[in-house]
């Protein structure tokens, strides 16, 4: 049976991820807990509902050790890694970092992907990563150079979680009148702003909503994060909805892996020459060993194609960051 990890178990995100994929993993399955603070009590409170599933846990240290030896044991025999983690202004140790600028926070950030990633892949090379660390256009290829630096990178095994883009999408546009019942709005590109591009044109209902309506959704889409930071004054970003999106996506991984279906999911990946972008949220199917297809883009209309030649072009530069930075430690 599969064996799930979640790494930044105790934040925002963390936390109710590991419930949701505690309700939601098949019976006889682990769910693994790490993070740096805190996973010893998530682990415990978790581990008191009654699912027949293995609760593993691990507590790194602050600050943080390269290639944390609690890391490397929780690590073992892992099939799934959820990368959840993030140098939030309460894990740096600094209060200088308060005066972090978006670079210095970018370095930080990466060279914990890098870490991380270098760390569980040397223990469980086999493994799949949905990273959900951002920025994830810079934070995939970052992962993807230290799993080539290893010799262990499988490129329908590394995914980027855009699914919240998604349900957004799909949120919002079955906000607009009821009964809509959009099941799921197509969304490519990348997952940061512009690089956000929701396909409404391919749903049937799609064209019964006026073109200004359309244009507005999708600022709305690229824009939602910025909706949640300012509700909660700045005090956070989207967590409940990022778990309910992330425990969605690692699920639907699972039941790949475990053969129980082949899910049809947008994912920010490897797109393996099939785009004119090394990675690019793409529709893909899944199955037993990660990517089991690259799907095309299908029929979009002109707008949406501006839309996305705009996102490539972003998305470039942010993938070149990630390189960059890689190539540079590793
Ligand atoms: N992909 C998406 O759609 C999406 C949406 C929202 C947020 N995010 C990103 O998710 C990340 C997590 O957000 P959050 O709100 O949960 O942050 P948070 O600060 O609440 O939690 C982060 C957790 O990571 C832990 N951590 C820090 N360094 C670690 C390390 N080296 N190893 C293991 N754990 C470590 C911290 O202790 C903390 O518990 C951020 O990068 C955020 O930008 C992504």
């Amino acid at each position: 049976m599969v064996n799930v990890c979640v790494i930044g178990a105790a934040g925002g995100i963390g936390q109710p991820l590991s419930l949701l994929l505690a309700l939601g993993l098949p019976n006889k399955t682990t769910l693994s807990l790490y993070d740096v603070a805190g996973a010893a009590g998530v682990a415990a409170d978790i581990s008191h509902i009654d699912r027949d599933i293995t609760i593993k846990w691990a507590n790194g240290k602050l600050p943080t050790v390269p290639a944390d030896p609690e890391m490397k044991k929780i690590a073992q025999g892992v099939d799934l890694f959820v990368g959840a983690w993030t140098c939030s202004l309460s894990s740096l140790v600094s209060p200088a970092s308060l005066a972090m600028s978006r670079d210095d926070l970018f370095n930080v950030n990466a060279g914990i992907v890098l870490d991380v990633v270098k760390t569980c892949a040397s223990v469980s090379p086999k493994a799949c990563f949905a990273i959900v660390t951002n920025p994830v256009n810079s934070t995939v290829p970052i992962a993807a150079n230290v799993l080539k630096s290893l010799g262990c990178y499988d490129k329908n095994k590394l995914f980027g979680v855009s699914t919240l883009d998604i349900v957004r999408a799909t949120r919002f546009i079955n906000d607009e009148r009821t009964p809509l019942n959009v099941a799921t709005v197509p969304v490519v590109g990348g997952h940061s702003d512009v690089t956000i591009v929701p396909l409404f044109s391919q749903l049937a209902v799609g064209k019964e909503i006026a073109p200004g309506r359309i244009t507005e959704l999708t600022k709305r889409v690229q824009d939602a994060g910025t909706e949640v930071v300012q509700a909660k004054a700045g005090k956070g970003s989207a967590t409940l909805s990022m778990a309910a999106a992330g425990a969605r996506f690692a699920l639907w991984i699972v039941d790949g892996l475990l053969g129980l279906s082949n899910p049809l999911v947008y994912s920010y990946v490897d797109t393996d020459g099939s785009q004119d972008t090394k990675f690019l949220a793409i529709p893909v199917v899944l199955g037993r060993n990660g990517i089991q297809q690259r799907l095309g883009l299908g029929k979009i209309t002109a707008t949406e194609e501006e839309l996305l030649k705009i996102a490539k072009k972003a998305v470039t530069t942010n993938i070149s960051k990630g390189e960059a930075f890689a190539k540079s430690k590793l």
